[in-house]
């Protein structure tokens, strides 16, 4: 059995991506496709999600069902669980999201909540609901999109990372309440990536990985650890500051965060 066949046993026939029409989860569809796995693609812009779709099943002769739906609101984290239901899913991305940048206090608050659940609210239900899933097939994996910014307090962008923290930490504790139960559960805390969400969350980005070299990395660490910094950015922001006390990163991420969120 080569690589990819192994791949699709292990965690096909099908898989979820959310944020497929952009960016990370795009990238996810695609890599997944050229696996050989047929793939759910869900995020709200469906002509993205239909170009895609077609573009898959063209180039690597997989299945593709668009499923848009907003998952700021729970009717889209619903219609996505009905959607799926009759195909046999063996893996969640959830990759959806967005970020906020700038004073807390200076943000538009209902923004903030939208982006408290997408982010964790939705992504939530769709590990509960889609766990239920993989736990009764014994088979499968879950890979929830964190970030460099979940591990310590970032002014400047304090909430984002606060809702990055909380991915970050379900995905280390739902690893561990899978484990034996033929699940793999993988935090994947990418460094600045160029995609859709340094505007979005109104960031520049001096400089930044490719959404592909996440999504390959990341599914290549699915099931041989918990957590992955993919690419060089991510290990090299990681790393250096891992042996950093965390008082003295959330100053240090400030200053950062300073020049990225600088409004023109
Ligand atoms: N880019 C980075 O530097 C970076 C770094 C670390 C972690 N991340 C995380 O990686 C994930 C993907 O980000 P990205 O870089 O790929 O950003 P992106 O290019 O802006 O893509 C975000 C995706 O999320 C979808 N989305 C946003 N709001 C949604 C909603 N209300 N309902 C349904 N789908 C929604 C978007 O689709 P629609 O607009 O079509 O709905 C899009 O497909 C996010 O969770 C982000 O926090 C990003």
């Amino acid at each position: 059995m080569n690589a990819a066949s192994a791949f699709v046993q292990q965690y096909g026939p099908w898989a979820l991506v959310t944020g497929a029409s952009d960016g990370i989860g795009r990238a996810f569809a695609e890599e997944l496709a050229r696996r050989g796995v047929h793939v759910i693609l869900v995020a709200r812009r469906r002509a993205q999600l239909e170009q895609l779709a077609a573009r898959l099943t063209q180039a690597h002769g997989v299945q593709c069902r668009v499923v848009p739906a907003n998952l700021s609101n729970t009717e889209g984290v619903q219609q996505v669980l009905k959607c799926s239901k009759d195909h046999d899913v063996g893996l969640v991305v959830c990759a959806a999201g967005f970020g906020t940048s700038g004073l807390f206090l200076q943000n538009d608050l209902p923004t903030e909540l939208d982006m408290l659940q997408v982010n964790c609210g939705a992504l939530a239900a769709l590990s509960w609901g889609m766990g239920h899933r993989l736990v009764q097939r014994g088979r499968g994996g879950l890979l929830l999109l964190s970030s460099v910014v979940a591990f310590q307090g970032v002014p400047r962008s304090a909430h984002y990372a606060a809702s990055k923290a909380y991915v970050q930490t379900l995905a280390e504790g739902l690893r561990e309440e899978w484990s034996g139960l033929g699940v793999q559960v993988l935090a994947v805390a990418p460094g600045p990536v160029r995609s859709g969400f340094a505007a979005r969350s109104r960031m520049t980005m001096a400089q930044a990985e490719d959404p592909q070299v996440v999504a390959r990395a990341s599914l290549d660490a699915l099931g041989r650890t918990g957590t992955v910094r993919p690419g060089f950015l991510a290990k090299l922001l990681g790393y250096s500051l891992a042996l950093t006390p965390r008082w003295a990163r959330i100053k240090i991420m400030g200053k950062v965060m300073a020049g990225m969120a600088r409004r023109p």
